[in-house]
């Protein structure tokens, strides 16, 4: 199922106030991709690290990674799979439920909105309630298959 989000909703909100200082977001550079690739692929999946991959196609990278004590803790990137599709999201289990994906969502939609898109779809949603609660993400009805229909792994 794909859920859709209003970035105009969201362009004022600012990710640091509820972030704690001791974790920076930003978007990633060019020779950070192996590292960052890497990271995705050893904590979440082969098809997410080709997906952040893709992310690092453009100049900027449509990529926002979260780095504490010099380590990647997390990462979000847009149109990776499909334009104006957000995601994959990730956070590695020791670092959630401290605001971390909030921060890395909202930071990466406003970048989207920045970037001319209205509305974001967030593809093929794990956890729905998150981004339900977090962004205001709604459901798009007959999504379950979406773009990903006979996608190879
Ligand atoms: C989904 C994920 C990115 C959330 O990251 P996180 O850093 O734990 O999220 P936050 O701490 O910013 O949570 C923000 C709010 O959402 C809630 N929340 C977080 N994960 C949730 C979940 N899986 N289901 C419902 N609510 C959730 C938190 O309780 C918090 O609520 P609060 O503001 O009332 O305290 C993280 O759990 C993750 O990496 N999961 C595995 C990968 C994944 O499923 N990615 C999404 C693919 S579509």
């Amino acid at each position: 199922m794909d859920l859709l989000v209003k970035l105009y909703d969201i362009s004022d909100i600012d990710e640091k106030s509820f972030l704690k200082d001791s974790i920076i977001i930003k978007r990633a550079i060019g020779p950070e991709k192996k590292a960052v690739v890497d990271w995705v692929g050893k904590n979440f999946s082969s098809s997410w690290s080709s997906e952040c991959d893709v992310s690092f196609s453009s100049v900027p990278p449509t990529c926002f990674i979260a780095i504490k004590n010099k380590e990647i803790i997390g990462f979000a990137c847009y149109d990776s799979t499909a334009r104006g599709f957000f995601g994959p999201i990730g956070v590695i289990e020791t670092e959630r439920k401290s605001g971390v994906g909030k921060a890395l969502l909202i930071r990466t939609l406003k970048q989207m909105f920045y970037d001319g898109y209205g509305y974001a779809v967030i593809g093929w949603v794990g956890p729905s309630e998150f981004f339900k609660k977090t962004v205001g993400a709604v459901e798009i009805p007959d999504s379950d298959v979406s773009v990903y229909k006979n996608m190879i792994r």
